[in-house]
């Protein structure tokens, strides 16, 4: 069996987090010619509208259902497969990817058991895949949250601007504390123009493995601006073709 090289992207609110997801789905695809494992993470869903797809039931949604026949779950035999099926009702399978949405966690009743086992299964079917890309919520309460066990690529997205350095210094400070399983650290500073300020260069925070520029590329704005999702953004564009290079500097 091959084990799953799995990129976790993180970083705060708005600093392009799913739009780098997605387009790193989509050069994963083409680059290995298999199906990509995209995990929106994100509460918040959005992943599935920049894939371009409708995304009609998250694990949030499952959850609940599993919740209300939890004795049938828990009960023997059968209840892998059935979780299995389950799972797979709420993943959206496309050519070059697989999408799962989290959706919402929270509610009434605890979770704690089905969350886990969500966790599990979900864990299992990584291994099926070459590549896995998980979009996490802003912040890094996912990160203490350990949503994911392992990550090949802690893939930490900034803006160019002083806050959104000092946060990704944070979380890279947070996944060390944690002692998080992580194989290589990558700063991205997204949405560059031209080069990185001067003001800037002394807040590049220390101890990535990598930093990597993506520059600011207006024809990304203009498809968020009118909904579209990123498989219509031209791969020579700018931001495509960081991401290309990006790509290559993982496995
Ligand atoms: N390289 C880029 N050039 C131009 N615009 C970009 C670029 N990257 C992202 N954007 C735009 O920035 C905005 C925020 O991007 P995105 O939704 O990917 O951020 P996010 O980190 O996932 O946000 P959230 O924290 O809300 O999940 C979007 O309008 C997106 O189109
Ligand atoms: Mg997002």
């Amino acid at each position: 069996m091959t084990v799953a090289y799995i990129v976790a992207v993180a970083g705060k609110g708005g600093v392009g987090k799913s739009t780098l997801s997605a387009l790193l789905v989509r050069e994963l695809a083409s680059r290995s010619g298999k199906v990509v494992l995209a995990v929106d993470a994100d509460p918040n869903s959005n992943l599935g509208e920049k894939l371009g797809v409708t995304v009609e039931r998250t694990i949030g949604d499952l959850r609940e259902d599993l919740l209300r026949r939890s004795e049938e779950i828990t009960a023997g035999g059968s209840k892998q497969e059935a979780m299995m099926y389950q799972l797979r009702l709420a993943m959206v399978e496309g050519r070059e990817f697989d999408l799962v949405t989290m959706g919402r966690s929270e509610g009434r009743g605890c979770y704690c058991y089905i969350n886990t086992l969500l966790r599990t299964y979900l864990d299992s079917i990584m291994d099926d895949y070459p590549y896995v890309v998980i979009d996490n919520e802003a912040g890094m309460e996912h990160l203490s949250r350990r949503t994911c066990q392992r990550m090949d690529v802690l893939l930490v997205v900034s803006d160019a601007t002083k806050v959104g350095l000092a946060t990704a210094g944070r979380i890279l400070d947070l996944a060390r504390e944690m002692e998080l399983a992580v194989g290589t650290t990558m700063l991205v500073i997204n949405r560059v123009r031209d080069e990185l300020p001067q003001a800037l260069r002394g807040a590049v925070p220390e101890g990535f493995d990598r930093v990597v520029l993506i520059p600011y590329d207006q024809s990304v704005e203009d498809l968020a601006a009118s909904g579209e999702p990123l498989s219509s953004l031209p791969k020579d564009s700018t931001a495509a073709s960081a991401v290309h290079r990006l790509a290559r500097e993982l496995k």
